[in-house]
């Protein structure tokens, strides 16, 4: 039995959530545990942006595709990635999962919605004011879970090998 991976192991996507605010020290640790994520040459090439207010929140979920729920997260994490830096999507992404799953680890459900890829990145980035050397490269909107969906995973032996690759695992 081990802390760590037993949070990890603990987190799926959650879409609903419960009215109850997610405290400031909460935001403030998480972001503390984002910014100690890897990087390529250690560049950090990222801004995080905590949006909180009910109207905002709205207006990010209109500009999605696959989020409306935001308009019902008591905070959405906004993931920001330095366009000139070349690993700035690699970079994002191990932000992005490390936020997640410091929100587990308080409780805290969320769920990765998609930013780089989409057409509304460019929506998100002016509606936040973020300057436009930065792309949008995940939102992650986030609260105490009023609903959990199980997803199926698939076993262990199908995606793994050890030493060389072969068919029969
Ligand atoms: C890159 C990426 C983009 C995603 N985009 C969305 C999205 O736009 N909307 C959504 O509801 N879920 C999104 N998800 C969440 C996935 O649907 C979810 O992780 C997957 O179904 C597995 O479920 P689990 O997270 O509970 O294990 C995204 C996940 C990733 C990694």
């Amino acid at each position: 039995m081990n802390v760590g991976t037993t949070i990890i192991k603990s987190r799926h996507s959650v879409r609903k959530y419960k009215a109850d605010p997610v405290d400031e020290n909460v935001i403030k640790d998480v972001l503390e545990c984002a910014r100690h994520a890897p990087t390529a040459m250690n560049l950090q090439p990222w801004i995080f942006g905590v949006v909180r207010e009910r109207s905002l929140l709205g207006k990010i979920a209109d500009l999605t595709d696959h989020g409306k729920f935001i308009a019902g997260a008591a905070v959405c994490i906004a993931v920001f990635g330095e366009k000139k830096a070349k690993y700035y999507l690699e970079d994002c992404c191990a932000a992005t999962q490390t936020i997640i799953l410091a929100l587990q680890a308080y409780g805290v459900g969320s769920c990765w919605v998609a930013g780089e890829k989409k057409e509304y990145a460019e929506a998100v980035r002016k509606l936040l004011d973020v300057p436009d050397g930065y792309t949008l490269v995940s939102l992650i909107p986030a609260g105490f879970p009023a609903e959990i969906t199980l997803q199926k995973k698939k076993v262990l032996e199908e995606v793994t090998f050890f030493e060389k690759y072969s068919e029969q695992q």
